[in-house]
């Protein structure tokens, strides 16, 4: 049966920033239009609808999005037809502005409204005027029953949570993602099936503290109990847990299953209890070394990285060496550390006077990345020597002649293609480890 306003041939692009969780986004709105007879266009120029589905998470990742909006600008004015949409976080948070600074977009809609995309695609081609906007939040919305679009591959996301309710100060997630949900396990299931039966080998699980899922009485260790048991996919993983909601039976059952990988990104933010307290992380340091110790004890193999921010409001020098004293003792295999970017409507922004000049702000962060780089360097060099199971990737970027792929501990590793077989994708090789960078580990296929 023809769906209701479908129109054949209209092609879409799409154009993701920001975390995982918009890059899977962006495959649920490929999947709610290509029911309605939407195609993916290669890229914006051979595109009917251009989508750009943005993060609000820092300053800098807006303004990105600024500078792409003026250079399209351009091609909307050799070819007016074609619609603009701004879509997700920065959407949500920041409707008028866009609408002032960029007139030209058709389409504002939040993270919410992505099952009534058509709809609104087609108010866009029906009125001329003022942008098409939806950007209520829904307490219920899940996205139930809508099938992302994947584009074949090895690896993929599966969104089990949606919102958060931590409200960290500095945080605009829950403002502009609204409240936490659990995706139905049966939905989650069926896609993580359906990925296995078109070739996938990877899931990785998502939500904005992901460990603390919970639908009806499933919690996040009894999900991925069911997760492990999909023939096909072999790896499993998760992102971003939240500190204190991780539990002994989560860590258990991390333990007991090959199939979840040796990784876990587990955001510190700050080694500071005073930084802590006034950030409203729910822990203090000695809270957060205690579930690394412990969580170490049960996967004594596992690689760690987390997320950092300087410079938050009344950072002193002792708080700042609090951070880099933490780095030092739990030795993290690589970090994403931040300045501090004030976020307007978060408590921070209203209560939290952004004190820090950018030029200290600055030095602290040059620094600190010049330790975890330091720190990352020693413990992939550490690796020289040992054997690694690897899945291919591909084709490594740098040399045609090399293949690429990530180490069950979530290592970039490169080695030569070997000359008596063809690897695919998917595959896994054991690699025996001969060089490292502070990033990739470097070797060669022993079997
Ligand atoms: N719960 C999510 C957090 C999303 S934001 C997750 O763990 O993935 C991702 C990271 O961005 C945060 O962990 C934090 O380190 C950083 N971040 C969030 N708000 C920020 C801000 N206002 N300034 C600088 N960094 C920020
Ligand atoms: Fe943001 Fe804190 Fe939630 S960092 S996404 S408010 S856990």
């Amino acid at each position: 049966m023809p769906n209701v306003g479908q129109r054949p041939g209209r092609r879409v692009f799409i154009e993701t920033y920001g975390c995982q969780m918009n890059l899977a986004d962006s495959e649920l709105m490929g999947g709610v239009l290509s029911t309605r007879g939407y195609t993916a266009a290669p890229n914006h120029e051979e595109a009917d609808v251009i989508l750009i589905n943005t993060c609000a998470v820092r300053e800098r990742a807006e303004e990105r999005v600024f500078g792409r909006l003026s250079y399209l600008l351009r091609f909307k004015n050799e070819r007016p037809e074609v619609i603009l949409g701004v879509t997700g976080c920065m959407a949500e948070r920041l409707r008028e502005v866009i609408t002032e600074r960029a007139p030209y977009v058709d389409l504002v809609i939040g993270p919410d409204a992505y099952r009534r995309l058509p709809e609104l695609l087609e108010q866009c081609q029906e009125s001329d005027a003022d942008p098409v906007i939806d950007v209520k939040l829904d307490r219920e919305e899940t996205y139930k029953g809508l099938q992302p679009e994947r584009r074949p591959g090895i690896s993929g996301w599966v969104t089990v949570q949606r919102g958060c309710d931590k409200f960290c100060t500095f945080c605009i997630v829950p403002f502009v993602r609204g409240r936490e949900r659990g995706v139905a396990p049966e939905e989650i299931l069926a896609q993580c099936r359906d990925m296995a039966a078109r070739g996938y080998k990877e899931v990785t699980l998502l939500g904005q503290t992901v460990n603390s899922y919970r639908h009806e009485d499933t919690d996040f260790a009894d999900l991925l109990e069911e997760v492990v048991k999909i023939e096909g996919i072999e790896r499993v993983r998760f992102t971003s847990p939240y500190p204190t909601d991780f539990t002994p039976k989560l860590i258990a059952t991390m333990a007991k299953h090959d199939k979840i990988c040796n990784y876990l990104h587990l955001p510190l933010q700050s080694g500071s209890d005073q930084t802590l307290e006034t950030m409203k992380r729910l822990y203090t340091s000695e809270e957060f070394f205690k579930l690394v110790d412990d969580i170490r004890q049960a996967i004594p193999d596992i690689a760690m990285s987390t997320d950092i921010i300087v410079g938050f409001p009344g950072e002193t020098d002792e708080d700042y060496q609090k951070t880099v004293d933490a780095l030092e003792r739990i030795r993290f295999d690589f970090g994403y550390l931040f300045k501090y970017s004030e976020r307007d409507g978060t408590f921070a922004s209203r209560k939290l006077p952004d004190t820090l000049d950018e030029a200290t702000k600055g030095s602290r962060l040059a620094a600190l990345i010049k330790r975890q780089e330091a720190i990352s360097a020693e413990i992939f060099k550490g690796r020289i020597g040992s054997t690694v199971r690897v899945m291919v990737e591909g084709e490594s970027r740098r040399d045609a002649n090399d293949l690429c792929g990530r180490s069950d501990d979530f290592k970039m590793t490169v080695f030569p293609r070997p000359a008596d077989r063809e690897l695919k994708p998917g595959d896994f090789v054991n690699v025996r480890i001969t060089d490292a960078t502070s990033h990739t580990l470097l070797g060669e296929i022993i079997d």
